[in-house]
């Protein structure tokens, strides 16, 4: 895979985040093949991905479809949510992969490693995206936000894999870059988000009520996030995480407080989850995140 090249890639879970990245990929030019369940492969198959964007415009892009991957690609982007990724990734058998790029879009900071107990370690690419795109029906996405960004790494994957996919991913539209430190890229996500996420889900609020009428909890977990991230070598700066929450509009909402609101499974594990194991495992305190993941899970998510 060379910067240029018209690329094969396949995606994993073709919803919010991968039908957009696909749909987006095959209007630039590459071939997509799209893994999904029989259902979904046979509607993406017939109308094709139909995205409606302020960023991207309103288009409909033409996709191949598989239930599984059985021939080599240049890069397998995976899109699934946290809950779903074990059973989804019996699509992808290592034999079929061959030296592709396998990119996960997962918030979390868990998967990576167990990415790479099946696939070859060294072609694991975490990727970090900054948008809002949602999969309103099969094959139909609606991507809301006015940026999508994307930030490529992969501390063993050689610079030149993560060049390509990135040059590839950058000219289809989001803005791409691949940034050197794995751990940093994905902490720095999570540093924002899982405080986003489990307070907007706990109180069932908007970032704008959740900013103002439960602002020392804010504080609080946001501090505590910013200390376990320092403590496995990510960012921590809780200040500037309170100006980013301060600047959203307040009716934004997270997605693990849409998941909440549709009864879906949540990412709980994946985030609220993977930040108490690493407090754990450090020996940071993190008393405000211990009790909201509780008490989301004693209410039954
Ligand atoms: N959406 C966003 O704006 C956003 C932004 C940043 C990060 N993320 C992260 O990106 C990841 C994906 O989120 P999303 O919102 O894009 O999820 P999503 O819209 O729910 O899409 C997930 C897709 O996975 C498919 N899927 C589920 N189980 C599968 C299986 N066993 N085999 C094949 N496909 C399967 C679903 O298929 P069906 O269509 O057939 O149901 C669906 O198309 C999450 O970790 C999320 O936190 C999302």
């Amino acid at each position: 895979m060379t910067a240029n090249d018209r690329l094969t890639v396949a995606v994993l879970g073709p919803g919010g985040i991968g039908g957009l990245l696909a749909a987006l990929l095959s209007r630039a030019g590459h071939r997509v093949i799209c893994l999904a369940g029989d259902d979904t492969a046979k509607t993406l198959r017939t109308t094709g991905i139909h995205v409606r964007s302020g960023l991207f415009g309103d288009f409909t892009a033409d996709v191949e479809t598989d239930t599984e991957l059985r021939e080599p690609v240049d890069a397998c982007l995976i899109a699934v949510k946290a809950t779903a990724l074990d059973a989804a990734l019996t699509r992808v058998p290592p034999t079929a992969l061959g030296d592709a790029l396998v990119v996960p879009f997962l918030n979390g900071v868990e998967h990576p490693e167990a990415l790479r107990t099946r696939y070859r370690p060294d072609r694991v690419a975490p990727a970090v995206i900054r948008a809002e795109s949602t999969r309103v029906a099969p094959g139909q996405i609606e991507h809301a936000s006015p940026f999508a960004e994307i930030d490529l790494t992969g501390d063993p994957v050689p610079r030149g894999h993560l060049d390509a996919l990135a040059q590839a991913l950058g000219a289809a539209g989001p803005t791409t870059r691949v940034l050197e430190d794995e751990t940093a890229t994905l902490w720095a996500k999570m540093s924002f988000l899982a405080p986003f996420a489990l307070l907007t889900t706990h109180h069932a609020l908007p970032l704008g009520d959740v900013r103002t009428r439960h602002r020392e909890e804010l504080t609080s977990l946001v501090e505590e996030t910013a200390a376990v991230s320092r403590a496995c070598g990510g960012p921590a700066d809780p200040a500037q995480a309170l100006a980013r929450y301060d600047a959203f509009p307040p009716g934004t909402k997270s997605s693990m407080q849409r998941d909440a609101e549709a009864g879906r499974p949540l990412e709980l594990d994946a985030i609220g989850g993977a930040l108490l194991r690493a407090a754990e495992r450090h020996g940071v305190p993190a008393p405000v995140t211990a009790r909201l993941v509780g008490e989301l899970k004693a209410a039954g998510h």
